[in-house]
């Protein structure tokens, strides 16, 4: 057959961040090379049938094979987590190459990609994790990594061994202002949750509900407000990740009005759970649910949805953090059930991110199919130079597609591909699941996961493409 097409998706209702129309999509070398009505033959063709089609979701933070102090392991590697996100519909990922202090960040880089090398199914980049900011770091290895591809890193107002102070993040900054890197920040008061964590453990409360007591929302409120005036001194936008409630988007609104370029992104844990996820009394059940900051309660999920509606949110996330229930790596680090203080932070999320709010959002009529996809694709491969190649249906694009199937499922981990052996969302009912995923034009989710172990390519980002270059 002389075929145009190496393959056409037909009858496709295709939703962009700006539009939904229906039409054919023509695809050739993994590449979309014709959007229109009634094309040529395909050498393979897919009826949509009248079906949304989404651009694949981009995950720009997932943790995946993150190096951690012993005993404690993430579950998942890049094969296990991007087959979750394939069948969960996300074709790209942005996990974290995290530097240990008094490492290089090159090391860190070198080693992250060697744990990713030949194992990834769909494609992936990466951020970096910026702790420890030595004159090195900050005029040599930043400013040459930012240069190769990797456009982004986060830094930490909190955790130990992660922290900066807020001289050290204002030296980050400054790299990211003179080199166009988008930094990301974890806002938390590190002071603050030490302080309370002791009063709590000297009253005997270590359960770990109790992990909710020493992140209230005045923590994260504090570092939201001294992030967005470090940003504002340095004259440079940033992106504030997983935000959990009121506190913390009243500042960012506050950022906005000021004038700030303030981005800012939130995660299914705040739409989907509250603190009575810990537990509501002191069994270690709640454990599972333990992620920085907490999620806080049914008031301030409706916050959140307020802001993923009206703008004040630029992406959604999973914050995929996969860390088992039993044995000895996860939740119970060595085997023990411990105090929360020790208690691995973090929940899995990155096969369920888009069904859930495909499924609550769009089907239960809180945004729209347009703020869904901008949330979910567009604004993550802008936000970290990955647009219009990843988040986008238009010619020249990678065919990163998601054919969706509206129907009743429950969510089961016994379903999901990771590697993870709980799930926070057992036995929620969703409305919708990707029938198929495409990567670079290839399935690799219809109902069956189709391996494509190493075919995932590693992407290099320009700088964001969210402001103007300066
Ligand atoms: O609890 C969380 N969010 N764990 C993952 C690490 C991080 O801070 O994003
Ligand atoms: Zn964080
Ligand atoms: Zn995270």
């Amino acid at each position: 057959m002389n075929a145009a097409f190496d393959l056409v998706v037909r009858h496709a209702r295709i939703a962009t961040a700006s539009e939904c129309y229906a039409a054919d999509i023509g695809v050739r070398g993994g590449q979309i090379v014709q959007i229109g009505a009634q094309l040529g033959a395909g050498m393979r063709e897919i009826d949509a049938q009248g079906r949304v089609v989404t651009p694949g979701g981009v995950d720009a933070h997932c943790h995946l094979d993150q190096p951690m102090a012993p005993p404690v392991r993430m579950a998942d590697d890049f094969d296990t987590g991007t087959r979750s996100a394939a069948c969960g519909g996300t074709t790209t990922v942005i996990p974290f190459a995290a530097q240990a202090k008094g490492q290089s960040l090159r090391a860190a880089v070198a080693d992250y990609h060697h744990r990713a090398d030949g194992k990834a199914h769909v494609d992936y980049a990466f951020h970096l994790i910026v702790s420890d900011p030595t004159p090195e770091v900050l005029q040599h290895e930043l400013p040459q990594l930012i240069a190769e591809g990797y456009t982004s890193f986060k830094i930490y107002m909190t955790y130990d061994d992660l922290k900066l102070d807020d001289g050290q993040i204002l030296d980050v900054l400054s790299v990211a202002r003179e080199h166009g890197a988008m930094a990301m920040v974890h806002a938390e008061n590190a002071d603050c949750i030490e302080w309370l964590t002791k009063r709590l453990e000297a009253a005997g409360r270590t359960a770990p509900r109790f992990h909710a007591h020493a992140r209230p929302m005045l923590v994260e409120r504090e570092a939201t407000h001294r992030a967005i005036a470090l940003s504002e001194l340095v004259d440079v936008p940033i992106l504030i990740v997983h935000v959990s409630g009121r506190e913390a988007v009243e500042q960012i609104r506050w950022g906005r009005a000021h004038g700030l370029q303030i981005f800012a992104e939130t995660c299914p844990q705040y739409l989907f759970l509250t603190a009575e996820d810990l537990g509501l009394d002191d069994s270690y059940q709640g454990a599972r649910c333990i992620c920085s900051p907490p999620p806080r309660d049914a008031s301030n999920q409706d916050v959140i949805w307020n802001g993923l509606r009206d703008g004040l949110f630029t992406v959604f996330s999973s914050d995929h953090a996969p860390f088992n229930f039993d044995g000895t790596e996860g939740k119970k680090p060595g085997g023990q059930e411990q105090p929360f203080r020790h208690i691995p932070n973090g929940i899995p999320g990155l096969e369920t991110r888009m069904p859930l709010l495909y499924s609550e959002g769009v089907l239960g009529g809180r945004i729209t199919l347009e703020k869904f996809v901008e949330l979910t694709a567009t604004n993550p491969a802008k936000a970290y130079g990955l647009h219009p190649r990843k988040g986008s249906i238009s010619v020249g694009a990678d065919a990163d597609l998601v054919i969706w199937e509206e129907g009743e499922r429950v969510i089961r981990n016994a379903d999901l591909h990771h590697a993870v052996d709980h799930t926070p969302y057992e036995g929620r009912r969703l409305r919708a699941w990707p029938a198929i995923t495409l990567s670079r034009g290839e399935v690799v989710w219809d109902g069956q996961f189709h391996p494509r172990r190493g075919q995932g390519q590693f992407l290099h980002c320009q700088p964001p493409s969210l402001w103007p270059r300066r």
